[in-house]
């Protein structure tokens, strides 16, 4: 099966599933703290309220609407401030 990182962890993935519903099937629902430290979390699923924002391979993107990929490197977006 195709894994992706997530902090220290592989993550596990299905072809087509995207990165916030990859890492929920791993039991993750809190993508960490912004920098004013709001909860970053899979909530609308479809791109709007931007509260899925995670480092993807370097740059900051939806979670939710991201396809997985194989071998990314996923990093919380506040964690340049923490
Ligand atoms: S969960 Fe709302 S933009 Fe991703």
């Amino acid at each position: 099966m195709n894994s992706f990182r997530f902090l220290s962890k592989n993550i596990p993935f299905n072809e087509g599933e995207s990165i916030a519903a990859a890492l929920e099937a791993a039991g993750i629902r809190q993508f960490g703290r912004d920098a004013v430290g709001h909860e970053i979390r899979y909530f609308c699923g479809i791109g709007a309220c931007q509260c899925c924002l995670v480092r993807i391979d370097g740059v900051i993107r939806e979670a939710c609407v991201t396809p997985a990929r194989a071998g990314a490197h996923i990093e919380l977006v506040g964690a340049d401030h923490e």
